[in-house]
C-alpha cells in the first residue's frame, strides 16, 4: 500500500497578517523512488519568522515561496527508503523538508546527524540554523570584548537565547528584552543573563538604564521598532550592532525608528547579515554550539506543536510572540 503524505501549500499570500486561510492541506501519495533519491519520515518541523517574508511577493534575499507549492522549512526525520548511494534507512538527518510528514530527496542540503548526545530538535535550534545565526552575529559582526554589555532582543527565543548564554561565556554583561515576566524570568534564572527588560511593562526605558549602568556596546537585534529604539539609546561610542531580524514588523506594522542620531554621534557600526551567507563558517560554529549542548551548558528551550494540522496556528503565533522558545512541530505522532 502507498503511504499517505500531508502536506501543507501556500494558498494565497498575506496582505498583512498571516490568516490560517492563507494555507490549505493536501494529502497524496508519495511517489516510488527513482534511483539517487531517499524517502524521509519527518519528525520535527522548524517553524522560523523568515517563512513570513517568503509568503510575500517582493524583493528579498530569497526567491518567495511559489503559491501552490509545499511551504518552505528544516526539518529533521529518518531515512525510511533510499536508493541514494550516501543515505542508508535509519539515518537520521537535516534537510529542508517543507511542512510535510515525508519528503523525496536527492540529498540536496541534506546533512546526516547523531542524535546519541544531542536530541534531534535541538539540531533546528541551537545546534541548527537559530545557533549559527545567533555564533555568527555575536561573533562576526558585534565582536564582543570580555567586560562589555550585549543586549539581546527576542531574548528568550530561538537565536536570542544562544546570544544572550555567548556574550556570558565570553565574559561579557548579558542584557535581554523579551515580552513579559515570565520570559524575563526564564532568561535570567535559567539562562544566566544579568538582567532582562519586559518591553511591555510599563517603566521599560528605566529598567533598561538600570540594566545598562555602563551603557551598551553590542546590539543583536531581532526586532526592531520601539524595542530597537531602546537599546540605540543606551549605546556607547563606538558601539556595534549586528541587525538580525525585524520580527516586530513582518506584519507590516510601523518600525519607524526615533533614534537614529545614536548612529551618529556614538559612530556605531550597524550590518545586517543573513545566515545563509556564511556557509563557510557553519561547521566551527556548529562544533562549538554541539559541544556546549552535548555538555549541558548551552541551554535552550522548546515550544512544540503536535501534528502537521497545526503547523499554520503555531506559525501564526509565533509572530505574535506565543512561543517560549523554538518553535516546532512534532510532524509524527
Ligand atoms: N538574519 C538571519 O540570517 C536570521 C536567521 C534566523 C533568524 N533571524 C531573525 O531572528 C529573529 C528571531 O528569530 P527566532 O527564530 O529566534 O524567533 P523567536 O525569537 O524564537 O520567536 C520570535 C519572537 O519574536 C518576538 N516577537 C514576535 N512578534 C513580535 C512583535 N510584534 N514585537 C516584538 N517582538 C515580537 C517574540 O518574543 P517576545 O515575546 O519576547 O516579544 C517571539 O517569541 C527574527 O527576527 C528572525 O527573523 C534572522
Amino acid at each position: 500500500m502507498s503511504t499517505r503524505n500531508k502536506r501543507w501549500i501556500l494558498a494565497s499570500r498575506p496582505t498583512d497578517r498571516v490568516e490560517e486561510s492563507n494555507f490549505r492541506m493536501m494529502e497524496l501519495d508519495v511517489p516510488p523512488l527513482r534511483d539517487g533519491e531517499a524517502l524521509v519520515k519527518v519528525q520535527y518541523l522548524s517553524l522560523d519568522p523568515y517563512m513570513r517574508g517568503r509568503m510575500e511577493e517582493v524583493k528579498s534575499y530569497a526567491a518567495p515561496q511559489p503559491l501552490n507549492a509545499v511551504m518552505v522549512g528544516g526539518t529533521v526525520g529518518e531515512v525510511i527508503e533510499s536508493r541514494h548511494a550516501t543515505y542508508r534507512p535509519g539515518d537520521l538527518v537535516v534537510g529542508m523538508g517543507g511542512w510535510q510528514q515525508y519528503h523525496l530527496t536527492d540529498g540536496t542540503g541534506l546533512r546526516k546527524v547523531d542524535a546519541r548526545h544531542i536530541p534531534a530538535s535541538a539540531y533546528l535550534g541551537a545546534v541548527g540554523m537559530p545557533g549559527v545565526t545567533a555564533w555568527y552575529g555575536l561573533f562576526q559582526i558585534g565582536r564582543p570584548r570580555a567586560g562589555e554589555t550585549v543586549v539581546v532582543s527576542a531574548a528568550s527565543g530561538a537565536v536570542g537565547s544562544v546570544v544572550g548564554q555567548l556574550a556570558k561565556f565570553h565574559g561579557c554583561r548579558a542584557v535581554g528584552v523579551a515580552g513579559g515576566t515570565t520570559k524575563c524570568r526564564y532568561v535570567v534564572d535559567e539562562l544566566g543573563f544579568d538582567a532582562c527588560i519586559d518591553y511591555k511593562a510599563n517603566g521599560a526605558r528605566e529598567a533598561f538604564e538600570i540594566a545598562t549602568p555602563e551603557g551598551v556596546d553590542v546590539v543583536f537585534e531581532n526586532v526592531g521598532g520601539p524595542v530597537f529604539d531602546l537599546a540605540l539609546a543606551r549605546m556607547n561610542t563606538a558601539g556595534r550592532v549586528a541587525l538580525c531580524g525585524l520580527v516586530a514588523g513582518y506584519n507590516g506594522q510601523d518600525i519607524s525608528l526615533q533614534n537614529v542620531r545614536s548612529i551618529l554621534v556614538n559612530r556605531l557600526t550597524l550590518q545586517g547579515f543573513i545566515v545563509s551567507d556564511h556557509m563557510d563558517l557553519w561547521p566551527e560554529a556548529l562544533a562549538d554550539l554541539s559541544s556546549r549542548v552535548a555538555h549541558g551548558t548551552l541551554k535552550y528551550r522548546e515550544s512544540i506543536a503536535v501534528g502537521i494540522e497545526s503547523a499554520p496556528r503555531a506559525f501564526i503565533g509565533l509572530l505574535k510572540g506565543e512561543n517560549f522558545g523554538k518553535q516546532l512541530v512534532k510532524v509524527q505522532v
